[in-house]
This record gives structure tokens, sequence and C-alpha cells, in this order.
């Protein structure tokens, strides 16, 4: 480079002084790091690194890490000093270099409460559930990759997500949060959305452990079930997750599990998750779930959101029986360390202040793909699906489609890139102010399905307010699309599983005017279908999130593949269900309220294997637009069992396969267990070989006894499918007697 006048040679020069000070700094800097703070060395572990760092600080720092508050003005106070604005704060310790932890709601983005952070939107991920029905584990952590991102660019340092509760009742308001009914499908994909986040240097919990499967009653609910089932179904999932995502935080749970609330409930915290699971990180509350100090002997690691608990008991109280001895110091070193250990562990202190401009566009491409594989076809009579391009008249249906796709609500909730479409007030408030009202995530199917059409071809558009109205429309058009949208949130259930405001007879009166009417469900779940065998066809599209429109109408028009299956069971009728009542519905918040869960382990299609029972659409169904066929089913190995079998595409257009293995029966017993599952883009005749290693503890039975998962020698009868229901092919195999650690 040549420097030509004087003027510039001086500011070369200075830039080059500047520069060397600064490496110099530097130098002095890591120096200065390595001798007063050696827990900066990374070449230490993140459990080395704690114990110097936890070393240094007093009592006062070390309390100060183990609560926090609402990271939001909240009851008259203003938000904390030095809070982004989001769920949670907890200051950091500048003398020792410690970071503040900035914590923000969830797993379907970054979201941004009340707007406290005035415009600031995410991208809006579609439903949990939704991502449950892509069963693709790369579109998971891919999933998370993107809301770690924009979490680290806007400052969080830990996101309350993970939020993977089991379908226990599809009533459930936060279904929309979870991944389905199964312990192996939602332990593996939750788990890789959490490693996905942490890939980014972002905390992530995985929550509410345990047992938050319904919302009515939320905060005095006590579930009950025995020890058993409960390691064989919700817990083996939040096993599964954790092995794989390695969560730097557990959030407990509201409820009461068999007596103690979860976040007071020794047994579920010490024995199981730190005992017998040896997980490494911290337990955080969930907010407002803390009811005494002593949940610090617990397992507790720290409150969260205190201004909601009666008092902040991890400060005053704490550190009076620390001083009567009554919570031993060694117990402090440990909450801390369960802290500092997991901020290192994900790197928050190595890549700490790292905000940065987000690549909006590249991170709504990513997650219009996971609507697109999350789309269920249920039903498609004479191939209506997908639909020409140059269909001549398509009429458009409800569901606010002219404006956007539903989204859930409560804490989960995404303010998205480019604010709401809509918000419809529903009227009513929820506990802690959540707002009832179905907002829109801006990406209107009308808008798309017009932006796919050919030339000359055209779409009508009613509201649906009428059904009589929407039949005229209907009639006069080639296709009708209906649209039926169930708006579900946090804090509330669903009384039953009837689509809301009068939509089935809307959809009744379309189907009627129009043979070739096809129905778009966004729901948080499951819902009834009393007009099934009217419809042509039928897509459950869940809530799909920042380009959700643009998703159902691809798979409309097949510009996309269907890839989705069911994550969770579709009812006939709720009488179907275990408890074919919520207990506690109708009742105030606060009431005791139990639930008995009898149906133990085996949820969802489990229970209706077991009781012979014929759901609408059975777990792990979904249909392609070509066909397959499954085969080639081998079995091996005595100790470990290994599964192989071959996909075919038998159609003319490529499709994704989802092929499952379940457990059908076991020494002494009939089973339904899925033990595993891949996905595969086929081309038409393409042929593809799998091979699955089946986790012995899906084999097993969880012995409170001999503590311990036992797998009993004898035949176990394995059976590959489309679904839990349709199965192709069994076969059978000798496995050795062999006992587990729990
Ligand atoms: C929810 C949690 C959430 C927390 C903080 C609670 O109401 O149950 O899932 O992380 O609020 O917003």
């Amino acid at each position: 480079m040549q420097l030509r006048t004087f003027g510039e040679r001086i500011v070369a020069l200075a830039a080059i002084a500047v520069a060397s000070a600064v490496i110099a700094r530097a130098a002095v800097g890591a120096e200065r790091d390595a001798a007063e703070r050696p827990w900066m060395n990374t070449a230490l572990s993140a459990d080395e690194r704690a114990k110097l760092l936890e070393r240094a600080m007093t009592l006062e720092e070390k309390i100060g890490l183990l609560h926090g508050r609402v990271g939001t003005p909240f009851r008259g106070a203003p938000r904390p000093e030095g809070a982004i604005g989001s769920a949670g704060y907890i200051a950091g310790i500048p003398r020792l270099g410690v970071p503040a932890l900035q914590e923000s709601d969830a797993g379907l983005g970054v979201t941004n409460p009340g707007e406290v952070r005035p415009g600031d939107g995410a991208t809006a991920l579609p439903a949990s559930l939704a991502l449950a029905a892509t069963w693709s584990p790369e579109l998971a952590y891919k999933s998370g990759v993107v809301i770690g991102t924009e979490a680290r660019g806007k400052g969080f340092n830990v996101m309350l997500a993970g939020g993977m509760n089991l379908a226990r009742d599809p009533r459930n308001g936060r279904n929309f949060e979870y991944f389905g009914e199964d312990p192996l499908l939602a332990g593996t994909l939750a788990g890789e959305a959490v490693r996905g986040i942490q890939s980014q240097n972002v905390i992530s919990t995985i929550k509410h452990f345990a047992l938050n499967d319904q919302e009515t009653g939320r905060l005095a609910l006590d579930a009950r079930i025995a020890e058993d089932a409960l390691r064989e179904s919700d817990l083996l999932a939040f096993e599964l997750a954790i092995e794989r995502g390695k969560p730097g935080s557990i959030m407990c749970a509201y409820n009461r599990v068999n007596g103690d609330y979860a976040c007071g409930n020794d047994w579920l915290l010490n024995r199981v998750l730190k005992g017998d699971w040896k997980y490494p990180g911290w337990v955080m509350s969930d907010w407002g779930a803390v009811h005494d100090m002593d949940y610090a002997l617990k397992g507790l690691d720290q409150e969260s959101g205190e201004q909601i608990d009666s008092q902040v008991f991890f400060d005053e109280p704490l550190k009076r029986a620390v001083a009567a001895g009554a919570v031993p110091q060694a117990r402090i070193s440990d909450m801390v360390r369960r802290v500092l250990r997991s901020m290192f562990a994900v790197g928050v202190f190595d890549a700490s202040d790292a905000r940065g401009p987000i690549d909006f566009d590249a991170h709504a491409r990513d997650v219009q793909q996971v609507a697109e594989q999350a789309i269920v076809v249920l039903r498609n009579e004479r191939a209506t699906l997908p639909l020409a391009r140059t269909t001549k008249r398509i009429a458009v249906i409800g569901g606010y489609a002219e404006r956007g796709v539903v989204s859930g609500g409560g804490s989960s909730q995404v303010f998205p890139v480019g604010g709401f479409a809509a918000s419809v007030p529903l009227g009513g408030e929820g506990q802690f102010s959540f707002w009832r009202a179905i907002s829109l995530h801006p990406s209107s199917p009308l808008r798309a399905i017009r932006g796919l059409l050919a030339e000359g071809s055209e779409v009508v558009f009613d509201d649906g307010r009428y059904p009589r109205e929407a039949a005229r429309l209907a009639a006069t058009a080639d296709v009708a699309i209906v649209f039926g949208i169930q708006w579900m949130s946090e804090n509330f259930d669903a009384p039953d599983l009837t689509l809301p405001q009068g939509q089935d007879d809307l959809i009744r009166a379309v189907a009627a005017a129009n043979p070739r009417t096809v129905v778009v469900l966004e729901t948080g779940g499951p819902v009834l279908m009393p007009w099934l065998d009217k419809t042509a066809a039928v897509v459950a599209a869940w809530y799909s999130g920042q380009r959700g429109g643009q998703a159902i109408a691809n798979v409309l028009f097949g510009v996309v593949e269907p890839g989705g299956r069911l994550a969770v069971t579709f009812p006939a009728a709720e009488t179907q269900l275990p408890r074919p009542e919520i207990p506690g519905f109708g009742q105030r918040e606060g009431v005791p309220v139990t639930v008995e869960y009898r149906e133990g382990a085996d949820v969802g299609y489990r229970d209706f294997a077991r009781r012979a029972q014929k759901p609408t659409f059975p777990f792990g169904y979904g249909l392609s637009y070509t066909t397959f066929a499954y085969g080639g089913l081998e079995a091996s190995g005595t100790n470990d069992l290994t599964v192989s079998f071959t996909a075919t595409n038998t159609g003319a257009r490529p499709g994704y396969a989802v092929p499952q293995i379940y457990l059908t029966a076991a020494p002494g017993r009939a089973e339904r267990r899925l033990l595993g599952w891949d996905k595969a883009l086929l081309a038409p005749g393409e042929t593809k070989r799998f091979t699955l290693n089946v986790d012995p503890r899906l084999l097993a039975r969880y012995s409170t006894a001999a503590r311990g998962w036992q797998i009993a020698a004898g035949k176990y009868e394995v059976a590959l499918g489309a679904s839990a229901e349709e199965f192709v092919a069994r076969t059978e195999r000798e496995l050795r007697a062999r006992k587990l650690d729990p």
C-alpha cells in the first residue's frame, strides 16, 4: 500500500501504535488474567474453572448468583438495572468478570414480553409439537441454532427453552411448546434443539421437570404416578434429552410430583437428576415455584422470578440458614459451582458480550423448512393434493388466513420480525397477565396461495363468520380451502377437543357445498373431526411461525413434499382418553387438584394399544404424495438389539419416507413402544436400507426393587411400520438378561 501524504502516514503510524498497544495490553491482560483470574484459563475443565472462581467469591457474591429477578418491569418495580429485558435477570460480578445472566424464553424463539424492548422482533419458530412432527433431529438442531444465534445477537446468554413435558393429555394448553407423547421422539428432538442453542454459547434449560402435563391447577397440582412408570415415561424423555443436549440448566416445574413440589422434591432433584443421572448443571425454579428456603437442601440451586414468590427465600433466609448451620457452606459452594460450571461449559464466559447483527432472512428460510416438514397430510382422497397451480378458482375460508397464522399464547409467544399481523382479543386475563388474544404471525396463507397460482387463476376469500355465506362462495370454486384454528396458551387447557367457535359447522357447510374441500388445521394439538369423511383432504399445520403461510401453500401445491408424521395421537373422542375430564377443570387456580396417572408409562398410543382403542389418526401417521413399500426387516444382537429394514419409493414423485420400528411384545407381555425411526427423501423407484441401534432402556422395565433397568431374557418382537398402528412386518429376537443402572 502506497501512503501518499504526510497526514496519511501519521494516521497509519498512529494506527500501528494503537494496534501494538492493544496487543501489548491484551498480553498484559492475559497475564493478569492468568495470575488474578486463573478460572479464565480455557485449558482447564469447566469443573476446575468453576471451583477456582467459586473459591474467590464472598458469601454475599455467591448468594447473589442464586436468586434472580423478573427481567421486565414487574408489579410496579422497574426493570432491573442492567437487564436487557425479558423473563429473568441475575446481576454479574464485575470484580471477578462474571457476566450477568440475561434470561429469555423460550423454545419457539427469543421472546419480548409486553414488548419491553420496543419493536425488537425475533424469528418466530413453528411450535415444538410441529418440530416434533418433522421427526428430524437435524431440523431440531437447526432450529436451536436459529434461537441461539438470535439470543446471542440480542445479548441473552440463557434461553428458557427445551420445553418437553409429555403430551399425556391432548387438551393441555402447552402441548404446542412440547414434543409430543413419546419419550424417544421427544427426548431426541428436544435434546437436539438444546444442543443447537448451546452451540452458540447460550445456555439452554430443559423444562418443566417434571410431570407439568396439564395447565389446569398447575400451581397446586399433585401429579401422582408409580415410580417405575415415571422412570419409563416422562423421566425417560428428560433423561434422553439431557444426555443428548447437555443443557446447562434444568427448570423444575410448578406442580407437585407424588406429594412434594417439583422444585422442593428431594427424590426428583437429588436422587434422580443429580444422583442417578449425575447431572452436573444447575436446577433453576420456574417463576413463582419456590415455597420454602429448604428447597436449597432438596436440590434446587437457584430461585427465579423471585418477586413472584411469597418471599425471596434464596437471599436473606438462605444467608441466615447458612449462619445458623442449617444449610452447609458446602451446599452453597455446590449450588454456585453448578451455575458457574454450566457458564464455563457452554462458553458464556469466553464469548460474553457478543451482540451483533442477525440474518433474519436466512433464519426465516430455516424455519420455513421446519414448518413445511412439520405439516402432516392426514387425508387425501382422490389425490386432491397436491393442488394444481392452474386451478381456475379457489375459495379460501376462515382462520384469519388473509392476515397470518395462529401463534400460541403465554411466555413462549414470540413477537415476530415485522410485528404481529393482528391480535384478536378473546377477553379475560390469565395468570401473570398473559394476554388472551389470537395473535397472528405475519405470514398470510391467502397471500402465499395467490402467489403460487398461474396467470388466469383466481383466489376468493371469505372470513368464515357465517357458514352459509362461506358455503355459497365455496360452491362457486373448483377447490375450497377452509382453515380450522384453535388458540391454545400457557395457563389454560382446552375443555374438550372440539374446534372452538362453531368452526365444525363452518367446515361441514363448506364441505357440503364443495366436494373438493381441503381443511387446513392450525391447532395446538389434536382436535376431533366430525366432518372428516365429507372432506377431500385434511392437513395439520400446527402453529407454523414466521413463514407458516408460505409453508402451508408450498405443501398444498406440492412445491415441497410433505414430510410430517404425527407426534401425538388424534383421538376419536374424549371418552378414549385415560381421563375423559381434565382433573380440576373449571376450578380456581390454587385449589388443590390431584391427577392420578393410572395409565402409567402407557402415554398416548401405548394406552390406545393396551386398551385396543381406535383413534382417528395414530401416532406416527402421515401421508405423502407418493407411496412407499417397507420391508427386509431383520433384527440382530443378543445383548444390544440392532434392527435393519428397507424403504422403497413405489410412486412417481419423490417423497419423505419415515419408517418406524416398534416393540410389540416382550417376554410375558404385549407392548407398544417406539424403538427408533429414520427419515429420508427418496426419488421415485429408490430403495434405501436403514440400520438402527436400539437404546436398551426402551426394551427394559424399570425395577424399583432392583433400582435399575432390567431386560428379561427371552423373545422380543419388533414391528416395522408407517405409524404406531400400521405394521408391515414383524420379527423376533432372543435377548439375554441384562441389568442397567438407573
Ligand atoms: C413458565 C416458564 C417460563 C417462565 C418465565 C413461567 O410462567 O412456566 O416456562 O420460562 O414463566 O417466563
